[in-house]
This record gives structure tokens, C-alpha cells and sequence, in this order.
């Protein structure tokens, strides 16, 4: 049995004395009563220090404990439905574990750039602590979801000597005497020989991209999740994003209620958040944007302010399918029906929260991937393992990403990125 008890088990002990060990989170005080709010990770607890209940030498351990110091705390625990969490304690003793002096980050307001160089401080405030649990909360929604559905997980190299999503964002190293080598921009082309083995696949992990913009939605180190299936085609590809997409949020909405009031999330348009989505083509997609007043090129990528204007005609995430072949990967397989286009679908999130899918239907005819392999310039020699797959049983297969970053900032209804990941890694930011 541990020595102590933490605030999360606290309806376990209501009318017991317990021991509880955490930080000063805030404190109010009123003459011959101190207020010490205590945070340990698992909750917040109003614990009251009366000057009739304690020695004195607590007593003025109770008024002189600072913002973030650690103790440990004693006392009687109440139900108190008006008190955050439901409970409060009744303090008989408090003893000071570690002091806190001038503790950086105080009630008030501080500017973005002073919190996160202090962001290994930052973390533990009210807001960034429900972020970090929904962040978490979803990556174990997505291993739940594909591990019940049959998919095995496999986990690519981080190191590699290729790109797998264009040549503009990698991160280049010295590779001993095999000169150079990339961090990963994405474990797909692994994921798509783990589909040819084990039929269903997922990785998941960090992946990288020198990303040369400086905006809210692009971290140089993210997560991805990427799913990929043989005998998938496109339709497949949509209904599986659809359905993923459906299950992480309504988990979130289920057993995050208290993260989601403390971000003050409108819970309502997540609760929307249900099969079917709407689906609609590039060239339909385009005809909106010009509908609305738009200048916009057939052929052109979408950027983020366009995806905006797309997506504001719906509350739910808008599926947009066949780009225009020449603005995707080289992987992605042409539709037979009109090789000007290919056999991709981004999923952009409501809100104005832009793409956080990306996926396609592979190509899987040897020839034309040699010829893409070949128009994109890139080095045969080291896809040769991957034209294998078109050599030796090759099959109809497709899959996407789903970036976890661009998730959680979604669902959490926040501005930028760089809050939904511990230690963010941006353009202009390598620390702490
Ligand atoms: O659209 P992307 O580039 O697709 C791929 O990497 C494919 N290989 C995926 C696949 O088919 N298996 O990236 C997928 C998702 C994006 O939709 C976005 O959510 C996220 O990854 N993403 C980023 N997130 C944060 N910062 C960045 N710099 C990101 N770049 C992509
Ligand atoms: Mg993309």
C-alpha cells in the first residue's frame, strides 16, 4: 500500500484521514483560515488549513507555502459538491517537501514566447495539464481502434535513406561511410510492405519535416498515425478515416468532460461529429471556391485559407477526393477513369482547423510507379524494395495519416499547435 493517496481516488475515502503529496497550486487565505489548493497530477483539491485544527509551526507553514512548492498534506477528507472535484480536506498536518522560490509563471498573464521557454513550467498549469490528458486519451483511442479491428502495429525506421514526401523537407544527417541519411517523413512506404505481410497495418510515431513555414499548424516533429491495408481502394480508404475520425472524437467527448470544461470547448460541435461525412471532389471543391468568389486555378494546391472557405459550409470534417495528380506524392495511383487526377482524399477538420488527414490509394502497377519514380526524379536504386512489392504479389492497397497534433488541437479548440505536444519543435524553436 502507498503511504499516500492520490485526488482522483478521493470518493474511496470520504470520511477517512489521508496523506496526499503534491504542489502548491494556488492559495487563498482569510484570517485564521488558509486555503491551499494541491494538484498531483490526477486532479485538484481544496484542502483547509484552520488555525484551531494545526500546531502553530503548520499553521505558518500553511501561510508562508509558495506557488509550486510540494508538500505532503493530512487530514480529513469531505464531500463538498461546490469545491472543485467534489471534495475538500480538512488539514491536520502539512509538511514542506521541496520549496518553490519565485516560481516563473504566476496567476497573471504572460506573453506566448516567455511560456514556452519556460514550457517545462508551463506544462503544469490548469490548461496545458487537459490538453497533455486528451492528448493521451487520444493516442490510446487510436491503438484502441485499430488493435480491435484486426490491424497489427508496425513500427517503420526513423532513419532512412530517401524521402517518402518530397525532397524539400527533409532533415538531412551524415550517415557513417553510407553518406547521407533523413529523418523520417513518414512511415508509409514501410506501413505498405507491413501490409503485405500482415494484411492490416498501423505505425505510429514521431516524424519529422524541415517545414520552412512558420505557421499555427506545422511542427518540424509530430506524431502521425498511419493505417494501411491491402485490397483497400479509395472508398475503402474514406469509410476507415470516417469511421476513425467518428471514434476518437465521441472518446473524447465521453471520458474527457472535465479537460473539455476547463479548455471551454463548445462540446456541442464535437457531439456533431458523426458518420456520414460529406465528400466532395477537387473539381467540385474548386467550383466552390470560385462560386464564392475565390480566384483559384484548377490544378493548383489548395492552401489553408482556401480549405477554410471549403470546409465552412459544414460542421463535420469535409473529404476531399481525386486531386489533381500532379500536386500529390508519387506514390498515389492515377484513377483510371481520368489519369489527370489521382486516387487521393484529404480530410479537412471543421472550424477552420484545415487537414489533418491525408491519404490515397497506392499505385500498384510496376511500370507506372517506375515512371513516377522516374518523373519525380528520385533515386531508384533505393526504392527498389518498395517496386518489389509490384513485383512479387502486388495487390490493390491504400491508406493515409492522420496527423495527432492537428487532432488534439481540433478537439481541444485551440489556436496553435505547439500547445498539444510536450517539448513542440518549430522552425524557430529547438528548446527547451
Ligand atoms: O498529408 P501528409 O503529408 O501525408 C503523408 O505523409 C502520407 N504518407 C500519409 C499516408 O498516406 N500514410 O501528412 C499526413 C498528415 C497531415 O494531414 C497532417 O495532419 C499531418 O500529417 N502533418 C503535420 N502535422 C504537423 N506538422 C506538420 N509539419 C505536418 N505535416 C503533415
Ligand atoms: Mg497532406
Amino acid at each position: 500500500m502507498l503511504s499516500h493517496v492520490y485526488i482522483k481516488d478521493l470518493s474511496k475515502h470520504v470520511g477517512e484521514s489521508v496523506t496526499l503529496k503534491g504542489w502548491l497550486f494556488n492559495k487563498r487565505s482569510s484570517g485564521k483560515v488558509k486555503f491551499l489548493i494541491l494538484r498531483d497530477g490526477t486532479g485538484y483539491l481544496q484542502c483547509i488549513v484552520f488555525k484551531g485544527n494545526v500546531s502553530e509551526e503548520v499553521f505558518a507553514l500553511a501561510d508562508s507555502v509558495s506557488q509550486e512548492a510540494s508538500f505532503e498534506i493530512t487530514g480529513k477528507v469531505k464531500e463538498e459538491p461546490r469545491a472543485v472535484g467534489g471534495f475538500e480536506l480538512d488539514a491536520t498536518d502539512l509538511k514542506l517537501i521541496g520549496d518553490s522560490v519565485e516560481y516563473p509563471i504566476t496567476p497573471k498573464e504572460h506573453g506566448i514566447e516567455f511560456l514556452i521557454d519556460n514550457r517545462h513550467l508551463w506544462i503544469r498549469s490548469k490548461k496545458q495539464v487537459a490538453i497533455l490528458k486528451i492528448r493521451h486519451r487520444i493516442v490510446k483511442a487510436i491503438r484502441d481502434f485499430y488493435d480491435e479491428r484486426g490491424f497489427t502495429l508496425f513500427d517503420p525506421p526513423i532513419i532512412t535513406p530517401n524521402a517518402a514526401e518530397g525532397t524539400s523537407t527533409l532533415f538531412e544527417m551524415d550517415y557513417f561511410d553510407l553518406g547521407k541519411a533523413y529523418l523520417t517523413q513518414s512511415g508509409q512506404l514501410y506501413a505498405e510492405a507491413g501490409a503485405m505481410a500482415l494484411g492490416k497495418v498501423y505505425t505510429f510515431g514521431p516524424t519529422f519535416r524541415a517545414e520552412k513555414s512558420k505557421t499555427r499548424r506545422h511542427l518540424t516533429e509530430f506524431w502521425m498515425v498511419e493505417p494501411e491495408m491491402a485490397f483497400y481502394d479509395l472508398d475503402d480508404d474514406m469509410d476507415l478515416a470516417e469511421e476513425f475520425i467518428e471514434y476518437i472524437v465521441q472518446t473524447v467527448v465521453k471520458d474527457c468532460r472535465p479537460e473539455l470544461e476547463v479548455l471551454e470547448r463548445d462540446i456541442s460541435k464535437l457531439e456533431k461529429i458523426v458518420r456520414p461525412f460529406p465528400r466532395i471532389s477537387y473539381t467540385e471543391a474548386v467550383e466552390v471556391l470560385k462560386s464564392k468568389g475565390r480566384e483559384f486555378t484548377w490544378g493548383d494546391d489548395f492552401g489553408a485559407p482556401d480549405e477554410t472557405v471549403i470546409s465552412e459550409d459544414y460542421d463535420k470534417p469535409v473529404m476531399i477526393h481525386r486531386y489533381p495528380s500532379a500536386v500529390k506524392a508519387f506514390y498515389m495511383k492515377r484513377d483510371p477513369e481520368n489519369p489527370e487526377v489521382a486516387l487521393a482524399v484529404d480530410v479537412i477538420a471543421p472550424e477552420g482547423y484545415g487537414e489533418i488527414i491525408g491519404g490515397s490509394q497506392r499505385e500498384d502497377n510496376l511500370d507506372f510507379l517506375l515512371e513516377r519514380i522516374k518523373e519525380h526524379n528520385l533515386p531508384q536504386k533505393y526504392f527498389e524494395w518498395y517496386l518489389d512489392l509490384r513485383r512479387f504479389g502486388s495487390v490493390p492497397h491504400a491508406g493515409f495519416g492522420l496527423g495527432l497534433e492537428r487532432t488534439v488541437t481540433w478537439i481541444c479548440g485551440i489556436d496553435h499547435l505547439r500547445e498539444t505536444i510536450p517539448f513542440p519543435r518549430m522552425i524557430y524553436r529547438n528548446t527547451p
